[in-house]
């Protein structure tokens, strides 16, 4: 299924696709609990946190606690199918410091200088058009964001040369599965 949206094509997941990755991050999570894994990022109590990409929200309860009630966790995805599986979530843990986000292609209806921290985590490797996903990940970061962008299905070398090649971020750090970038300014 092909999406042509803000001058970029787009692959969205077929919602049979979507359904089965649902399915099997479940049984995963259910052996091996995953939320705790972003507590390592440094989310700080009242931030602003945005999970891009945010799937069927495995990350977004511990967002949650992690930002505190001062704080706001925004989970956007592009897919309707992940947005109305975070809000049954919200609606079952009653959390009321999350916003769901649908984009629109690589346009997200967040405005500028919004978040303190992002964290896009196995997805970068399906963004086609990366130039105007990460300029877009710029424009809602705040100046002093941090962007914590997971290889996901790609190599650690494809995933560095697209970030250098959108000129909007610079790796500050390398972890074994992801980077830790912070912005550049035009
Ligand atoms: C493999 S899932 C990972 C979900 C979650 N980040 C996790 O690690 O559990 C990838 C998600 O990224 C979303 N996605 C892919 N391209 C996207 C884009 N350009 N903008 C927003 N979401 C996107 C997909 O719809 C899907 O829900």
């Amino acid at each position: 299924m092909k999406d042509v949206r803000y001058g970029s094509e787009i692959d969205k997941m077929p919602n049979v696709a979507f359904r089965l990755m649902t399915l099997v991050f479940r049984i995963r999570n259910f052996f091996k609990p995953m939320s705790r894994s972003i507590d390592k990022f440094g989310i700080k109590k009242g931030s602003v946190v945005i999970d891009y990409g945010c799937g069927p929200g495995m990350y977004i309860k511990r967002a949650s606690e992690l930002v505190g009630d001062e704080g706001l966790v925004y989970a956007v995805d592009i897919h309707e199918l992940a947005i109305k599986s975070v809000k049954k979530l919200l609606a079952k843990y009653k959390l009321c410091n999350v916003k769901t986000v649908q984009t629109d292609g690589n346009k997200v209806e967040i405005s500028d200088n919004t978040a303190d921290l992002i964290f896009a985590l196995d997805m970068f490797h399906m963004v086609k058009d990366y130039r105007s996903f990460l300029l877009e990940l710029n424009r809602i970061g705040k100046r002093d964001c941090t962007l914590i962008l997971e290889d996901g299905h790609q190599s650690r070398i494809k995933s560095k040369e697209k970030v250098d090649k959108s000129g909007c971020w610079e790796i500050e750090k390398e972890y074994k599965k992801y980077l830790i970038c912070k912005p550049n300014f035009f």
